[in-house]
């Protein structure tokens, strides 16, 4: 027997009751250990925000994205490390490259492209991440719930 996704199980959300369900894909390196300092230090982030670390941003498949979107994200958040950073030399320009496909993938597929946003952020930059986290939890709650057409 599959799995039902979380969206399925979900009863129907309306404006009021919506909460953005947000995951974030963070390289251990720079935007993890941002994230990391924010709690350390006691800044409030966003709590929508559901943290999954990556050795490097360039290590999220466009694939995990999708899938991301599929299991019920409303929103999907990409962070490495500022260029120049990146433990594996180059992993931050592919994301680049990449995330600039999905998000073309994703317009074709009908699914707003602020759905889907890309931050540098450093192992220091707690304010930053803090900052982003609700910028962007804000956004995907005025985008609304994700409701995908799965047939
Ligand atoms: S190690 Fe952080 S983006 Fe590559």
């Amino acid at each position: 027997m599959e799995a039902k996704s979380v969206r399925e199980k979900e009863q129907p959300k309306t404006k009021e009751t919506f909460e953005p369900k947000i995951v974030a894909f963070m390289c251990n390196w720079c935007a993890y250990s941002g994230a990391d300092l924010a709690g350390v230090s006691r800044l409030q982030s966003s709590p929508n925000i559901r943290i999954i670390r990556t050795m490097c941003s360039g290590r999220v498949d466009p694939a995990m994205i999708m899938r991301a979107f599929e299991l019920g994200a409303d929103g999907v958040l990409v962070a490495g490390c500022h260029f120049g950073d990146c433990h594996y030399i180059e992993g931050n320009y592919k994301t680049m490259r990449r995330i600039e496909l999905l998000k073309m993938v994703l317009a074709r597929l009908g699914i707003d492209e602020r759905r889907l946003r890309l931050e540098w952020i450093s192992a220091s930059e707690a304010e930053k991440y803090a900052r982003v986290s609700f910028e962007f939890t804000e956004q995907i709650r005025e985008l609304g719930p994700l409701e995908l057409r799965m047939n």
